[in-house]
């Protein structure tokens, strides 16, 4: 039996904005098929690989991916037909030749990933292996702490909070399925707490609480209310992780940002730096994603240099999970973590380098879902099989969050007694 392709076909779906994105479907020549679905962001970075939209104003507002889909049925399929689906690095880079632009400009990292995803799960599918399994290997046991955004604020919502996402770090807990149980407590008392006082329970992008809040510290307050409540220590069993998302921030120039959803202002580099600063004393704060915005690579090495041996500082928009800005950031000391999004490069092959690259210099690599999802698990299985030790997926509701983290409770579960469950 043999693990080739004999057909890639795409078709354009809905993720969960209502927007279209890509599915892929992948036959090999011994009867496998597998389907894969293409993530789409809302705070996107500038440098992220080209998400290939129609622009035909007729449809979807001009959002529709056929153009995409027709990339993938009429330019990839042939291409790579008769291609062996366990040559990973083989078919991303002939994608990437295929393409022939730096940022996959022409057949769209759209198409491109729906294809690159559906070749993993092809080819463990077609030797009997989970997906983590087949691209982790036998070592591939760590299970991630999931770091749920409980709740949204800047682009993902609309209410008076800039702060993007609030995150549930279960840090503490024994297990996967013990920190999942923490977290969607403390998202369920969240909830009662918001109610009391009167405040909207509606959700955000992410599955998280969307309140008009009076200011950030108020979400962090009532956050670590919400932690006591459920029964846990806040810094001990559960600490908060943030993502300012701060090039949304940015009004003027460089280093000039507006906290214009709560009202709370301008501020300068070293102002959002101090604001930090005292935060990070106040609150049980472990992680801080995007604390600046993505052309503010010194101030950024500011705030590592300040605050990045108390907590991790990871690297969005400024790195676009591309090893050229990783690169720069390892060199400059821009952080010490990088966040790691599969539709920001395009190709698996692209990320597991962007993850290695995180490694070698003792740099963390933070996996992330996108705000426009799908019920795709790939995202799961590539998190154990890379043993990061963290990823964020959303939130305790909406189920295109959910299904990754259900994904993950199912492979501790196979893993057994071999699972591991550790922060650092
Ligand atoms: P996005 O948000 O998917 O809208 O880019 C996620 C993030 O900023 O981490
Ligand atoms: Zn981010």
């Amino acid at each position: 039996m043999s693990s080739k392709i004999k057909d890639i076909k795409a078709m354009e779906i809905l993720d969960s904005r209502g927007n279209p994105t890509v599915r892929v479907f992948m036959d090999l020549e011994d009867g496998t098929r597998v389907r894969s679905s293409v993530p789409s962001g809302a705070s996107t970075g500038e440098y992220e690989a080209c998400e290939l939209r129609d622009g035909d104003k007729r449809r979807f507002g001009g959002k529709g991916v056929l153009d995409a889909v027709k990339n993938v049925n009429e330019i990839i399929s042939p291409a790579l037909k008769g291609a062996d689906s366990t040559e990973q690095m083989k078919i991303d880079n002939l994608l990437n030749e295929l393409d022939g632009t730096e940022n996959k400009d022409k057949l769209g990292a759209n198409a491109i990933l729906g294809v690159s995803m559906a070749a993993t799960k092809a080819a463990a599918k077609s030797h009997n292996l989970e997906v983590y399994e087949y691209l982790g290997g036998a070592e591939a046991n760590r299970l991630p702490v999931p770091c749920m955004n409980i709740l949204n604020g800047g682009e993902h919502a609309d209410n008076s909070v800039d702060i993007q996402e609030f995150m549930a770090v279960p840090f503490g807990a024994p297990s996967f399925r013990e920190g999942l149980r923490y977290v969607a407590e403390t998202f369920h008392t969240l909830k009662k707490l918001l109610k009391i006082r009167g405040l909207a329970t509606s959700v955000g992008d992410e599955g998280g609480f969307a309140p008009n809040l009076q200011s950030n510290e108020e979400a962090i307050e009532i956050i670590i209310e919400a932690i006591e409540k459920s029964g846990y220590k806040p810094g001990v069993d559960i600490s908060i992780a943030l993502d300012n998302a701060a090039t949304s921030f940015v009004v003027g120039k460089k280093g000039e940002y507006d906290m214009k959803w709560s009202g709370a202002g301008k501020k300068s580099t070293d102002e959002m730096i101090e604001m930090s600063k005292q935060w990070v004393k106040k609150y049980p704060i472990i992680l801080w994603e995007d604390p600046l915005a993505e052309e503010d690579w010194e101030g950024f090495a500011k705030f590592t240099k300040e605050l990045g041996d108390k907590i991790e500082v990871v690297g969005d928009d400024i790195f676009v999970t591309n090893t050229k800005f990783i690169q720069r950031g390892i060199k400059e000391h821009t952080a010490n973590a990088s966040l790691i999004k599969l539709n920001q490069i395009g190709t698996v092959s692209e990320t597991v380098d962007a993850v290695r690259l995180c490694y070698e210099h003792n740099w963390r690599a933070f996996v992330s879902h996108r705000s426009g999802e799908t019920c795709d698990t790939f995202l799961a299985d590539f998190t154990v099989a890379m043993g990061t030790g963290h990823l964020k997926s959303g939130s305790a509701s909406r189920s295109e969050r959910l299904a990754k983290y259900n994904r993950l409770l199912e492979i501790e579960e196979r893993l057994g007694d071999r699972a591991k469950y550790y922060w650092k």
